[in-house]
């Protein structure tokens, strides 16, 4: 890929996100929000990517895929105003289809159009699948600790904002009741990658994102949340308990044990 070609995926981008406009300015929130989400986790990347000192193919490549990892969000919430995918679709499968839709990767040879085709399908998954060939491997991985990078700091401002001026697409229309369960808290113990189906309240969201820093890839990722503080910050909206402070300290000593190794 050339840098010509990633200029066309950048207008692209933002020509194609102009035909998503909405009316209501409630619902042009939301589309705002995930286009600012998008150049945010492009610039984590970018960050991300210079500070482990790839060649530059693989920053193309990666900006790409940061740039359309959500692209289907803009469908999504146009046909099913939400963001919850076990209400709609997958909303990775979205992005790959609107991809394929407008052909827009055509341009790239087969071996790039794979590697951000897989990017971006297992961006989104619990899990990425073992025996990936090391390239692909290499960009799901970054895209996976980029959009995390941005979903805590959109939840750490969310959380800390007056209830009234929140926008409840975010909490994905979980019970606003204060419990966090202590099983919740033990998965978190157990660095135990948690599904959002085991959830019940907002509270136990804020916990199982505060539990995503094991699932964090780099420790360029880990300096970025460090400096950050977000999930301090995310910390610092639920119930001062002894598991929270727990929770904190373990954290904590684990992102300080990754950046010393
Ligand atoms: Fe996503």
């Amino acid at each position: 890929m050339n840098d010509e070609q990633l200029h066309f995926f950048q207008n692209w981008f933002k020509h194609h996100v102009l035909t998503f406009q909405e009316v209501d300015p409630l619902h042009q929130r939301s589309i705002d929000m995930k286009k600012e989400h998008t150049f945010r986790v492009c610039a984590a990347i970018d960050r991300i990517v210079s500070d482990l000192g790839l060649v530059e193919n693989d920053h193309r490549i990666a900006s790409v895929t940061a740039l359309f990892h959500d692209l289907g969000r803009f469908p999504q919430y146009q046909k099913y105003r939400t963001f919850r995918d076990p209400d709609s679709e997958n909303h990775a499968k979205l992005s790959l289809w609107e991809l394929n839709r407008y052909r827009v990767l055509q341009p790239l040879d087969f071996s790039e159009r794979q590697i951000i085709s897989r990017a971006i399908f297992f961006h989104n998954r619990l899990r990425i699948p073992e025996n990936l060939d090391p390239q692909t491997l290499l960009h799901c991985r970054l895209i996976r600790d980029a959009d995390k990078v941005d979903i805590l700091r959109v939840m750490a401002e969310h959380f800390r904002m007056e209830e009234s001026l929140r926008n409840p697409v975010i909490t994905l229309g979980l019970g606003a009741d204060m419990l966090v369960r202590e099983e919740i808290y033990r998965l978190l113990f157990e660095r135990q990658t948690m599904s959002y189906a085991k959830l019940k309240t907002t509270n136990e969201f804020k916990v199982l994102q505060m539990s995503w820093v094991f699932d964090i890839n780099f420790r360029s990722t880990l300096k970025v949340l460090k400096e950050r503080n977000d999930i301090g910050k995310i910390a610092a909206t639920l119930p001062d308990t002894p598991l929270l402070r727990e929770a904190l300290d373990f954290i904590n000593g684990y992102i300080e044990r990754r950046l010393q190794s």
